[in-house]
């Protein structure tokens, strides 16, 4: 399959981005989602294939991937948690979809910088009270520093993945934590180059 040709197909209306793909501007929920719709598809699929059970999304926004999520949170199929610094810019809506599973403990907000100590140990916690795989996906504004900092967090069977390949993240910035932390990139080929997501699993114990 040639990854430009499905891109292409797929964002015929849409302008390039910087590096000659498409522009980020899909919006299916009704709150603009800051992925093309190709890594909205890679990410779903990459659930269910991984049978992921708890996601955390780092780096909220509006919400607009978070509203993609919801569903499955609401249906029992994984717990979504996303954390945001800048509590005013989610859209309210959002907000209130989440807070109405909060009660079941499917869904969650934190508000707070994924650098705090604090917040990276409360998401230590999360992630080793999780019952099955969790997947961090790192979409904040320093895509190579969350890599770094969550990929220690990972149990052997969870993942890690992140947004903005090659424009934020590249091979350098997640290369040597492969070693360090047993992990593997189980990115489908077409996915590095042509959606511009990557995604790592852990296989073993760290060094
Ligand atoms: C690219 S947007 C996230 C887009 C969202 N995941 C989506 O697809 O709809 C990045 C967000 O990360 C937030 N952010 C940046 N640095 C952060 C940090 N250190 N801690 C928490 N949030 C941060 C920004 O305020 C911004 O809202």
């Amino acid at each position: 399959m040639n990854p430009e040709l499905v891109g292409r197909i797929l964002h015929v209306t849409s302008e390039p981005d910087p590096w000659g793909r498409w522009s980020f501007n899909s919006n299916p929920s009704g709150i603009a989602v800051a992925h093309t719709w190709l890594q909205i598809a890679a990410l779903l699929w990459g659930i269910e294939e991984f049978g992921i059970e708890t996601f955390i999304e780092l780096g909220t926004y509006l919400g607009g991937l978070g509203s993609i999520l919801l569903p499955g949170a609401a249906y029992g199929k994984f717990a979504y948690l996303s954390i945001e610094r800048d509590a005013g810019v989610v859209d309210v809506r959002f907000r209130q979809e989440v807070e109405k599973l909060a009660d079941h403990r499917r869904a969650a907000l934190w508000s707070g910088d994924v650098f705090d100590p604090e917040m990276v140990e409360s998401v230590r916690l999360k992630v080793q009270q999780a019952e099955g795989p969790t997947l961090i996906y790192c979409d904040d504004g320093n895509k190579p520093q969350e890599l770094r900092t969550y990929a220690a967090l990972l149990r052997v069977g969870d993942y890690i993945g992140a947004h903005d390949y090659p424009g934020e993240v590249k091979v350098e910035d997640f290369q040597p934590l492969l070693s360090q932390y047993g992990l593997e990139e189980v990115t489908v080929d077409f996915w590095r180059e042509g959606i511009g997501v990557i995604m790592l699993k852990k296989v073993r114990a760290s060094e």
